[in-house]
């Protein structure tokens, strides 16, 4: 049993960040937040950095980037000859989809989980390839005994060229079965690229045991370094394939010269890796994850009650953001107004439509407690009464 209450976490330690105090903050899971001690970190090194840009860049930033890549990698279980910085998660994405040269035969498949800017680097490339574009069918509410791992695999082409999979989703908030699905689609011989934006820090991440063929996670969410910080595991049998999308001088000189520089840009977001590691550590680590993954539980289960609707997954397949249904129909109001009203209100949630409901993200994370979702109720009910909407 977790304890959600213990004073480490919540309103006792929100001053830790430099969130705005009026605002409700619940959606943790979209832009992340840095807390203050990182953002003095990579303060230090920009100014740094300006000091003298000649003698940083040439002398103190290639070891500083090694130490930081080499911390990350053991973070998230990956041998650092295997991993490198990009700047997000889309663009670890293009570059792999990039580095495909897709031809007018291929098939690329996702499923109807994937975020939706990831969706549309797929439409891109196989649009521009004259190659096809796959989107799997996948059940929404997910309630448990679904065997998602063989249903998602069972529809891939046995010359599919690449399948896109999150290991954590995101307007629906699911944990898949990655493991499961790699396995699947390893035995079948089809290459799997593993969206894992939301992952690190958020759920165990252990990127050699998993050996997908490549895996993009972002540390500026659940790491909570600053924006622009993400990552790329490559399987080495890839590696000399891929490439980053911006050729820079590191072209010809292997994979992690290849990424280690892809033109002059602000560093310090890798740089504070490390002191994103540290501060994770400090709120516990394992401790805080599984924290936030109970804190989400309860706090969806008080709404959905409150609201008397439900969950969209089960326990099985729960993290630290989870779904709620609103008892309101997209009819009634759309998802954008009814977001805009909570924003209005001074506080956010993704709502999204599937079908004909409307369904809430909720996100925990270390500077929420219960009383957030209490707040996040009351706020729901007066953005559905000022739209004049009855739930
Ligand atoms: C599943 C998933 N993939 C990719 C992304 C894109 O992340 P970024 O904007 O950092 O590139 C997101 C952003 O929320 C996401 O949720």
């Amino acid at each position: 049993m977790v304890d959600i209450a213990i004073e480490k976490y919540g309103a006792h330690i929100r001053k830790m960040w430099p969130l705005a105090e009026g605002f409700l903050t619940v959606n943790h899971g979209a832009y992340g937040a840095a807390p203050n001690v990182v953002l003095a970190e990579q303060d230090r090194w920009r100014r740094l950095l300006e000091k003298q840009p000649t003698y940083f860049m040439q002398r103190i930033l290639p070891d500083a980037l090694e130490q930081s890549r080499r911390r990350l990698a053991a973070f998230v279980g990956a041998d650092d000859a295997n991993l490198v910085f990009v700047d997000n998660a889309t663009t670890g994405v293009n570059a792999v989809l990039n580095s495909l040269s897709l031809q007018p035969t291929d098939v690329i498949a996702t499923t109807q989980y994937a975020y939706g800017a990831v969706r549309k680097a797929l439409d891109f490339h196989a649009s521009r390839s004259g190659g096809s574009f796959q989107l799997i069918k996948t059940p929404f509410p997910l309630r448990a005994g679904v065997n998602l791992a063989e249903s998602i695999v069972a529809c891939l082409a046995a010359d599919t060229r690449l399948l896109v999979v999150d290991h954590i989703t995101s307007p629906t908030a699911l944990e898949l079965p990655i493991e499961s699905i790699v396995r699947g689609c390893r035995d079948r011989g089809i290459p799997v690229l593993v969206d894992g934006a939301h992952a690190p820090a958020h759920i165990d991440v252990d990127l050699e045991s998993l050996s997908a063929d490549w895996y993009v996670g972002n540390c500026h969410k659940w790491l909570m370094a600053p924006k622009g910080s993400a990552f790329l595991w490559t399987h080495p049998s890839k590696q000399a394939l891929t490439h980053p999308t911006t050729i820079s001088h590191g072209y010809r000189e292997g994979y992690l010269a290849e990424f280690a520089w892809t033109g002059t840009r602000d560093p310090t977001p890798f740089l504070c890796v490390p002191a994103a590691i540290d501060f994770h550590f400090e709120l516990g680590g394992e401790r805080l994850r599984d924290r936030n993954k109970a804190l989400a539980w309860e706090a969806a289960t008080l709404i959905a009650e409150a609201f008397d609707t439900e969950v969209g997954v089960d326990k099985e397949h729960a993290c630290a953001m989870v779904t709620v249904r609103l008892p309101v129909s997209p009819s009634q109001i759309t998802a954008a107004d009814l977001r805009s009203g909570l924003l209005d209100l001074g506080t956010d949630a993704p709502v999204f439509q599937h079908g004909e409901a409307l369904w809430l993200r909720i996100s925990s994370q270390a500077y929420n407690d219960r009383d957030d979702y209490r707040m996040l109720e009351r706020l729901i009910h007066k953005a559905l009464g000022d739209a004049g909407v009855r739930g």
